[in-house]
């Protein structure tokens, strides 16, 4: 019984910020927003069935119509999109839960029917490789995407500000920059996808420049301690792993420490141990950044308790189970048994 003591307990992440509880709904893209990419009532409803998790991260959304990579994925740039988050953040309040929301540029994992023909943008001109094709399309391949310019990157980061200030006006009680799963920053993070040899590319300095850059526009228009991160520093999906990408992130994670960050956020399908990264990727995490730690992937409400209890994170972020149980919460707490995840799952909203 004592994991349950674990998890049930509150947490303070800071800038009054309270959790109920150690679980963490983690983001999870649905492709359930309507064709001008708003939040519908229905995603309201889904959000506010899950409110009694200690905190809820939204599915990925985007900052910018350049972003989009996949079918009906919320954005937070348009009027009508805060509106509609509007009603989602009011929902969960209401059911006296708290949420986050993710904010998401998905770089070269995109592909030009979503840009009128334009090739997406990335930090340099490498394709995804042996990836299949594009999600939702018969037969799509992933292309080339074209190097990003300086300019664009300006404009990238000032997008992520806008999109931050908007998750605020919509009622969010902050937000998660996504710095994980290859998309756009994780891009700049790892050598395979960062080949450049401007102040964005060559040296871990130049790498961690894009994200750090974000970072402080952000923390420049919304309250501080209302900005949590994901990472991946070991890459895992649609990305090659390279033995340096550790040096970009031995480099980075210290230096997050001095940014006041509500949290920083595992990005894993599996959070299994790396024998170069010393442990798992969350206790690598650890090692490095002294604040709030959310682990994540593959964990049950037993490990993720365990993971806490030993040191290595501090909250635990729950994926695939809260797709099939919307009261996964509830039957943690009565140690009810759990409806298994399936990939059939997620043609509806529950
Ligand atoms: C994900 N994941 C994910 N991660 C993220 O940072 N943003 C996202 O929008 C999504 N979307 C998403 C959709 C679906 C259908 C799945 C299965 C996963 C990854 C997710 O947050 C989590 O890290 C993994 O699912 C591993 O945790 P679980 O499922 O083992 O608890």
């Amino acid at each position: 019984m004592s994991y349950l003591n674990t998890l049930f307990h509150s947490v303070d992440l800071g800038a009054n910020l309270t959790l109920k509880n150690r679980i963490v709904m983690a983001p999870l893209t649905r492709s359930m927003a309507d064709d001008d990419l708003v939040p519908t009532e229905a995603m309201a409803a889904y959000y506010g069935r899950r409110a009694d998790a200690g905190l809820i991260i939204s599915e990925a959304t985007l900052i910018s119509q350049d972003g989009q990579g996949y079918p009906n994925t919320p954005g937070l740039y348009t009027q009508a999109q805060i509106d509609g988050w509007k009603n989602v953040t009011q929902r969960v309040h209401q059911n006296g839960g708290k949420i986050f929301a993710q904010i998401w540029h998905t770089g070269r994992v995109s592909h030009s029917i979503y840009h009128n023909g334009e090739l997406p943008m990335a930090p340099s001109a490498v394709p995804i490789v042996g990836h299949g094709h594009v999600p939702r399309t018969e037969n799509l391949e992933y292309e080339t995407p074209r190097v990003i310019t300086v300019d664009e990157i300006k404009r990238v980061q000032n997008q992520f500000a806008i999109a931050a200030k908007n998750a605020i006006e919509a009622g969010f009680d902050g937000i998660e920059i996504h710095g994980a799963n290859s998309y756009l920053i994780d891009e700049f993070l790892h050598w395979d996808t960062n080949r450049r040899e401007d102040e964005y590319g060559g040296t871990v300095e130049n790498m961690a420049r894009f994200l750090l850059e974000i970072i402080d526009q952000i923390k420049a228009v919304i309250p501080e301690g209302k900005i949590g991160l994901r990472l991946s520093p070991q890459a895992y999906i649609n990305l090659e792993h390279d033995e340096r990408d550790k040096e970009v992130f031995d480099y980075l994670l210290p230096l997050l420490n001095q940014y006041g960050l509500a949290y920083v956020h595992t990005g894993m399908f599996s959070d299994t141990p790396y024998e170069h990264l010393g442990g798992t990727v969350t206790q690598y995490i650890r090692k490095h950044y002294r604040g709030t730690v959310i682990a994540s992937g593959g964990y049950s409400a037993e490990t993720g308790a365990t993971a806490i209890e030993k040191g290595d994170a501090d909250l635990i972020a729950i994926g695939r189970p809260f797709i099939a149980n919307p009261d996964y919460v509830e039957k943690v707490k009565q140690e009810k048994n759990l409806v298994e995840y399936n990939n059939e799952m997620l043609g509806e909203l529950i």
